[in-house]
C-alpha cells in the first residue's frame, strides 16, 4: 500500500517536472534566438604586421585574445556583432594559414585581408585605396625552356595556374594562365557604400597582386601592370583569396598605397592606420545590411 503511494508520487513528480520545464523552454527561448546565434558567424578582418592590424583590434568591444602559432586572433564586438582581428604575420605562407585556422576555428561569415602595398598604376598615390575586384598570386610563375648557359630572362616567363587541375601544372598548356579570385560582391557593395567618407585619397576598383616578392623594378612592375592588370603588390592578399575560396567565404582585399615605385610615392607607414579606418565602416556597413540584423 505504502509503496503503491511512493510510486503514485514520483511519477506525479516526473509529470510535474516534465511540464515545468517544457513551459521553461518555450518561455525563455524565443523561437528565432537559436536562428539568430547560428546567423552570428564572425566578420574576420586580417592584417599582417601590427600597424596593420592592432588599430583595428582596439576599436573592438569585450576583446578577449587568441593565440595559434604566431597568429594572434582579437575576438571582439563591433555594434553588437562578432569580429575578429587576425594578426596574421607577414607573407602568403603565414596568410594561408592563419587564414585556415580562422575558418576551422570561427566558422567565418566573411573575410577581409587588409593592409599597405605598393602601386603598379601610375594613377594611384600614396593614401589611395585598391577594393579588389580581384585578387591574383604573381609568385605563381612557369620559367621558359633554357639549356645550360642560355641564361635567364624573365620577361618571357609565363603566368601559372595552380588551381587549374589536379593535374601536374608544368605539363598542362590549360595552366597557363593566371588564377584571379573575385571579390565578393556584397562586401564591396559595402565598400562602395562608405567610399566617400575616406578623405585622405581615393578608392578605387581594382586588381591585388601577391608574392613573397618586393618589386623594385619599374619595367618588372609595369610588366605585371599590363599582363595581369594589376593595380597593387603585396604579400598576403592572394593566399587569403585561395583558401577563403577553398572554404568558400565570401572575401575581399582592400588595400592601401603604402608606396609607389612607379610615380616615385614615398613610403609612408601612417596609411596602415588610414586603411584601417576606413575598412571599419566598411565592416559596420556590411553588418548594418546583414539580414539578421
Ligand atoms: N611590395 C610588396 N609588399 C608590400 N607591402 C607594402 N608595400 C609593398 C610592396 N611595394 C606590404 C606587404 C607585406 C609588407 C612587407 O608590406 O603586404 O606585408
Amino acid at each position: 500500500m505504502r509503496k503503491n503511494r511512493l510510486k503514485q508520487y514520483s511519477l506525479l513528480g516526473i509529470i510535474t517536472l516534465l511540464f515545468v520545464s517544457m513551459i521553461a523552454a518555450c518561455s525563455s527561448t524565443p523561437k528565432n534566438e537559436t536562428t539568430e546565434k547560428k546567423a552570428q558567424r564572425p566578420i574576420i578582418v586580417q592584417g599582417p604586421m601590427p600597424i596593420e592590424a592592432e588599430n583595428f583590434a582596439k576599436k573592438l568591444k569585450n576583446v578577449k585574445e587568441e593565440k595559434s602559432g604566431d597568429f594572434v586572433f582579437y575576438i571582439g564586438t563591433l555594434n553588437n556583432y562578432p569580429v575578429i582581428v587576425a594578426k596574421t604575420g607577414k607573407g602568403m605562407e603565414n596568410t594561408a594559414a592563419a587564414t585556415a585556422v580562422a575558418i576551422e576555428r570561427y566558422n567565418p561569415i566573411a573575410i577581409i585581408n587588409q593592409g599597405t602595398s605598393g602601386g603598379h598604376d601610375p594613377s594611384l598615390n600614396v593614401f589611395d585605396i585598391v577594393l579588389g575586384k580581384r585578387t591574383v598570386n604573381l609568385g605563381s610563375l612557369k620559367t621558359a625552356d633554357k639549356a645550360k648557359n642560355q641564361g635567364i630572362d624573365p620577361t618571357v616567363w609565363k603566368p601559372m595556374d595552380l588551381m587549374a587541375s589536379a593535374g601536374s601544372a608544368g605539363e598542362d598548356p590549360n595552366a597557363e594562365k593566371p588564377r584571379f579570385y573575385e571579390g565578393d560582391k556584397d562586401l564591396l557593395a559595402a565598400a562602395h557604400a562608405v567610399k566617400d567618407t575616406y578623405t585622405k585619397g581615393k578608392v578605387v576598383d581594382g586588381t591585388i597582386g601577391s608574392a613573397d616578392v618586393w618589386n623594385n623594378e619599374v619595367d618588372r612592375i609595369k610588366w605585371f601592370h599590363t599582363k595581369y592588370g594589376t593595380s597593387v603588390e603585396e604579400m598576403e592578399g592572394a593566399s587569403a583569396a585561395q583558401i577563403a575560396k577553398a572554404y568558400d567565404v565570401p572575401f575581399l582585399g582592400i588595400r592601401v598605397l603604402s608606396n609607389n615605385k612607379v610615380n616615385g610615392g614615398k613610403y609612408n607607414p601612417n596609411t596602415a592606420a588610414s586603411n584601417q579606418e576606413y575598412v571599419y565602416k566598411v565592416v559596420k556597413q556590411y553588418i548594418s545590411t546583414m539580414p539578421s540584423k
